[in-house]
C-alpha cells in the first residue's frame, strides 16, 4: 500500500473476527515499529504481546476500575463514566491481540519516541490488513506496579502505547472528519 493511502485510509477498529494473529506477523509489525525515529537515536522502546480474548476480557474489568479510581484527575473523561461503569463494556473490543509499547524513563524524549513507533506500527498493520485501536482506557492499568511486576517490565518503563490488534470485522468507512487546525506562518 503506498504511504499516503495508508495514512489516509488507518482507521481505529472496534470490532474484530476471531482469526487469531500469527505471532511471526506481530514480531514483523514491531520490528517495522522500532524503525521509528527517536531522540539522540536512543530507541527506548519496550513491547508487550498479552494473547487471548478471556484474559483480556479479565484485563479490561481492571483497567475500568482504575480509570474510574482516577477519573477526578482526568476531567475530561468524565464524559465517558457511564462507559467505564458498564460491565458490559470491554476497553479491548473483544480483540484477542493486545500490544503495548513502553518507554524507558532512561530519556526525557520517551513518550515521543514511543509514539512515533506506535504509528509506525498500526500504518504497517494497515498496510497487511490488520486493524488497531489505540486504548487509553488501559493506561493506568497497564503503567501499575502491580501489572507491570506480573508481566516482567521493569519499573523504569513507562506505559505509553496500548493497542488492540486484529483482522477488522469489515472494512470500515471514512474517518471522521479531521477539524480546523491553526496553521502559523502559512
Ligand atoms: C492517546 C489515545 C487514546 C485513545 N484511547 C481510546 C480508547 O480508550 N478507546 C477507543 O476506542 N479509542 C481510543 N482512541 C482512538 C481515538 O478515539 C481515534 O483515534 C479517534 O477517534 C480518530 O479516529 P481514527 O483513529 O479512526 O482516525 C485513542 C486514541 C489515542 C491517540
Amino acid at each position: 500500500m503506498e504511504t499516503i493511502e495508508a495514512i489516509k485510509t488507518r482507521r481505529s477498529i472496534r470490532k474484530y473476527k476471531d482469526t487469531p494473529v500469527d505471532k511471526e506477523l506481530v514480531k514483523e509489525l514491531i520490528e517495522l515499529a522500532a524503525w521509528a525515529p527517536s531522540a539522540m537515536n536512543i530507541q527506548p522502546w519496550a513491547f508487550l504481546v498479552l494473547e487471548g480474548k478471556e484474559y483480556l476480557k479479565e484485563l479490561s474489568t481492571k483497567a475500568k476500575e482504575l480509570m474510574l479510581a482516577n477519573i477526578d484527575k482526568r476531567p475530561e473523561l468524565k464524559k465517558y463514566q457511564k462507559r467505564l461503569e458498564d460491565e458490559n463494556y470491554n476497553v479491548f473490543h473483544n480483540a484477542s491481540t493486545v500490544v503495548a509499547i513502553y518507554g524507558s524513563t532512561d530519556t526525557s524524549w520517551y513518550i515521543y519516541d514511543c509514539s512515533l513507533a506506535a504509528q509506525n506500527f498500526m500504518l504497517a498493520a494497515h498496510d497487511k490488513g490488520l486493524g488497531t485501536c489505540w486504548i487509553g482506557f488501559a493506561h493506568f492499568l497497564f503503567d501499575s506496579e502491580e501489572f507491570k511486576q506480573k508481566h516482567n517490565i521493569p519499573e523504569k518503563y513507562r506505559i505509553v502505547a496500548p493497542f488492540t490488534l486484529g483482522y477488522p470485522e469489515k472494512q470500515p468507512a471514512s474517518g471522521p472528519a479531521r477539524k480546523d487546525y491553526p496553521v502559523f506562518g502559512l
